[in-house]
């Protein structure tokens, strides 16, 4: 009884200091000295058209300014999280939103902003370790992001993590490709896991 209602409660962060594992990352809460990655990430053109986002106009003063801000007040509908490799290099970010504790679902983001580390399986160990903390840790049922059609690089990423495509979603000029994982894929691909 104790462990399901421990099961329900939702929470996206790491025990208290520590990190969530994974075999390449590490993701951790973030923290002030993440800014000027974050400001170097967010003013890129490539990974804000990457990402369907606008590139940030504002001054470092002022993007620290609300930086701070939102440190001290975190929102509760967003949970972000730093991805840093196994030895401590901030690679990129991740989060998880929407969360949709009546219908069991929410929706995961992730960005590896550092390019030397695309393509090397970051993205994958990222998206499982979230995967794995937010499956075994609460009691959501679906976990689904979205990536733009022409995105294939993340597309394939997410497709080994175990997500599949589950429709489109036209949103101003974009289109992207919806993909999810319900819990009886991920407890599939975990069993599978831990006999193999
Ligand atoms: C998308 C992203 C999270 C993926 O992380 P990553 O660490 O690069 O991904 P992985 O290495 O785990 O997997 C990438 C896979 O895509 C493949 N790939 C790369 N470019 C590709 C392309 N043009 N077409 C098809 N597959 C491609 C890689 O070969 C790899 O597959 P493989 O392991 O079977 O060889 C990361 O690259 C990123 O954040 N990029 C910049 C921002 C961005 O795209 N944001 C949108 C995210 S929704």
């Amino acid at each position: 009884m104790k462990s399901q209602k421990k099961q329900n409660k939702f929470h996206f962060k790491p025990p208290r200091g520590e990190a969530i594992s994974g075999e390449k990352v590490k993701l951790r809460d973030k923290k002030l000295s993440d800014v000027r990655n974050d400001f170097k990430w967010q003013s890129d053109p490539e990974l804000a058209r990457l990402d369907a986002a606008p590139v940030l106009i504002i001054s470092f003063a002022l993007f620290l300014l609300d930086y701070a801000t939102e440190l001290h007040g975190p929102r509760h509908d967003r949970y972000p999280l730093a991805v840093e490799t196994v030895d401590g290099i901030h690679i990129g970010n991740c989060s998880c939103y929407d969360v949709d504790e009546t219908k069991g679902e929410a929706q995961l983001g992730i960005m590896i902003g550092e390019r030397e580390f695309w393509d090397k399986g970051y993205g994958a160990d990222t998206v499982n370790t979230m995967v794995d903390h937010l499956f075994s840790t609460t009691g959501l049922q679906r976990l689904y992001l979205k990536t733009l059609d022409w995105n294939l690089r993340a597309q394939r990423c997410f497709q080994k993590c175990g997500f599949v495509p589950f429709g489109n979603l036209k949103r101003n000029s974009y289109t992207f490709v919806l993909m999810e994982m319900k819990r009886g894929q991920w407890e599939k691909i975990h069993n599978s896991e831990k006999s193999s």
